[in-house]
């Protein structure tokens, strides 16, 4: 029997990945390679749903891909493609959107965060309909599981009803996916300010695989705790020292109650000194072989047309079989 499939994608917006991106969603990408059979891409079309500088988007895309690669995504085992770079995406995407009611798509929360920030009125349709677009990533190739963080699960949840309402509608055609969100590490919050979650756009309490060294250390010691003195695990009233045992816990590979137990009767600092190490020594290795990657960009461009070629074969499949059932032209 074949392996199930496993889908996700990340946008290109940042220069780095940070390890809320490693920990809520990138980590589990890797794992999945033993067990699934993978396809990730850079979603660099859901990038222009907010305006981009052309340079930096390109720029970005190929850095990405090599931060995916140094994390351990196997170009041989798993397909890593640019979502620009296969057009189907869009194709399926018009045909979803034309599926998805102006209400359903009103009501994504994420819209509404992104086009309250920005005003309303000077929102794109592009962002309004991102989700429909994320549906069709998806739906594309069959996928029966997408990794992610929390956030997505609505349009997750969205995706679901188009696959069920196309298939109710015209016929079988896609599998209905799941979410997959892993627990302990879904949420990583911001080092300043633990009860919101640790985001690009608050760069003080963010930590990013590709910040300095020493960054990454000072950022840690100046990470916010509270009163008390003992360390123990509990997100509502210690929201700070919980984010350090959960992010200590995911890069050291011990177990939250085992780290309770050998920080008992030590001091803040300590727990702070010591998640930056175990930090640390997964971030150095990672940079070198982010640089390494990037010193031959054909390469790496010859990879990503590679993973676009392997997608389109599965991607294409998809496309006949939904044109056949709507009544485009044979
Ligand atoms: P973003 O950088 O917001 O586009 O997110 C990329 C991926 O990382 C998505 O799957 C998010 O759900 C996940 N993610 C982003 N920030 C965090 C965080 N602080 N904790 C856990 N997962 C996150
Ligand atoms: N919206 C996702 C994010 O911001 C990125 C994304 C685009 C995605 N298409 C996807 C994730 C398909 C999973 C599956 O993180």
């Amino acid at each position: 029997m074949s392996k199930p499939r496993v889908l996700s994608g990340i946008q290109p917006t940042s220069d780095s990945f940070h390890i809320g991106n490693h920990l809520g969603a990138l980590k589990n990408w890797v794992a999945m390679q033993d067990t699934h059979d993978c396809v990730y891409f850079i979603a660099d079309m859901h990038a222009i749903t907010v305006e981009q500088d052309p340079k930096l988007l390109r720029d970005r895309t190929l850095n990405s891909y090599a931060q995916l690669l140094a994390l351990g995504i196997d170009s041989k085992k798993s397909i890593l493609l640019v979502q620009s770079q296969v057009p189907q995406h869009a194709q399926l995407m018009w045909i979803m959107s034309c599926l998805t009611g102006i209400g359903e798509a009103n009501r994504m929360t994420q819209f509404k965060d992104k086009a309250a920030k920005g005003g309303t009125s000077s929102a794109s349709v592009g962002l309004l309909t991102y989700p429909i677009l994320q549906a069709a990533d998806i739906l594309l190739y069959q996928a029966n599981a997408v990794p992610v963080g929390e956030d997505q699960r609505q349009h997750l949840e969205l995706t679901r009803d188009l696959a069920i309402r196309f298939n109710g509608r015209f016929g079988d055609v896609f599998t209905v996916p799941q979410a997959f969100i892993v627990k302990e590490t879904a949420k990583i919050m911001d080092l300043q300010d633990p009860t919101s979650k640790m985001s690009k756009s608050a760069p003080s309490g963010c930590v990013n695989l590709l910040d300095p060294l020493k960054t990454t250390e000072k950022k840690f010691k100046s990470a916010v705790t509270d009163s008390e003195t003992k360390i123990r695990f509990d997100q509502t009233k210690k929201p700070g020292v919980s984010n350090l045992l959960t992010i200590n816990s995911a890069y050291s590979g011990q177990s939250v109650e085992q780290l309770v137990k050998a920080f008992e009767g030590r001091m803040y600092g300590d727990l702070k000194k010591e998640t930056a190490e175990v930090v640390l020594s997964f971030i150095e290795p990672y940079q070198n072989r982010v640089a390494e990657l990037l010193t031959d960009k054909s390469e790496l461009e010859t990879l990503m047309h590679n993973g676009a070629d392997r997608a389109i074969e599965i991607a294409q499949e998809t496309i006949n079989a939904v044109y056949a059932k709507i009544g485009f032209a044979l």
